[in-house]
């Protein structure tokens, strides 16, 4: 069966004699190619989740299978682009596109190494910083860099975590737009898994929303507005605030459970 599939899936962090139980017995499925946002509370279990969805991270128990196999440790298929800047200081834009595509495609020769390097980081508009050093760039365009780097490997699955988290408001909004273009301009579209505290970004980019409360995923939230979305659209439309107001009443009642007071219902 295709897609990504979370199976009973607990994974406990040990450090010395203390244990503490980060994912509780998450099961879900993934279907290909599809856009999926992960939103809860600070700490509930987001990087963990991914971590774990990367390889980095092996279940106590449970499994996740892609494509029907279970997964043991990284591979190919996916890509990350987690929220620090991640590119290698010393190397220029293409040089760090190319050392991750050469992770992976051992048989391609400089040249076509250097075309499918300068072809991505035209994709995210950066071809005329290809010589620049990431100490000469600013946060938006190293994590152009790494997007461009992420898909050049062109993973089958894609793996976000905060990408735009340290990013301004307006740059933020152009690199979502961005990163929706690429994402749905391609044929065989990738299958996405967007770690997020921004409800407005969620529900832009998603094709449903995972929300988290501690430990597990408390709400699986289609988004059904229709592509292609853009912010400015999106505001006027019910569905959005709708969506909007139930995801901020999920937050609140979180926040709420962990200070103490009453609920809101919708
Ligand atoms: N290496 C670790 N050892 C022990 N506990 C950890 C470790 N990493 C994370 N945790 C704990 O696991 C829980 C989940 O952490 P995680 O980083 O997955 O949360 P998150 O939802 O990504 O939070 P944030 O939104 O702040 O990034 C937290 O309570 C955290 O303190
Ligand atoms: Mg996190």
């Amino acid at each position: 069966m295709s897609g990504i599939e979370i199976q009973e899936l607990s994974l406990v962090y040990k450090t010395g004699r203390e244990k503490f139980l980060a994912l509780d017995n998450i099961s879900t499925r993934i279907e290909d190619g599809e856009f999926i946002c992960v939103v809860g509370s600070s700490g509930c279990g987001k990087s963990t989740l991914l971590g774990v969805l990367e390889g980095l991270m092996t279940p106590s128990s449970g499994r996740v299978l892609i494509d029907g196999k279970p997964i043991h440790g990284t591979g190919p298929e996916r890509a990350v682009v987690f929220q620090q800047y991640t590119l290698f200081p010393w190397m220029n834009a293409i040089q760090n596109v190319i050392f991750g595509i050469k992770q992976v495609r051992r048989d391609l020769s400089a040249k076509q190494l250097e075309d499918t390097g300068m072809e991505f980081l035209q994709k995210v508009g950066l071809k005329d910083f290809m010589y620049k050093l990431p100490g000469e760039m600013s946060g938006g365009m190293q994590q152009r860099v790494a997007i461009a780097r992420a898909l050049a490997v062109n993973p089958k699955i894609l793996l976000m975590d905060e990408p735009f988290g340290a990013i301004d408001a307006k740059t933020r909004l152009t690199l979502q737009e961005m990163l929706l273009k690429l994402w749905a301009e391609d044929e065989k579209k990738k299958t996405v898994v967007f770690v997020t505290h921004d409800i407005d970004e969620a529900i832009l980019l998603a094709d449903k929303i995972l929300f988290m409360a501690p430990k597990r995923i408390s709400h699986e939230i289609p988004v059904t507005m229709p592509r292609p979305r853009d912010r400015d659209s999106m505001y006027d439309n019910k569905k959005f605030r709708d969506l909007r107001n139930k995801l901020v009443i999920l937050f609140y009642n979180e926040v709420k459970e962990h200070i103490g007071g009453e609920e809101v219902f919708l």
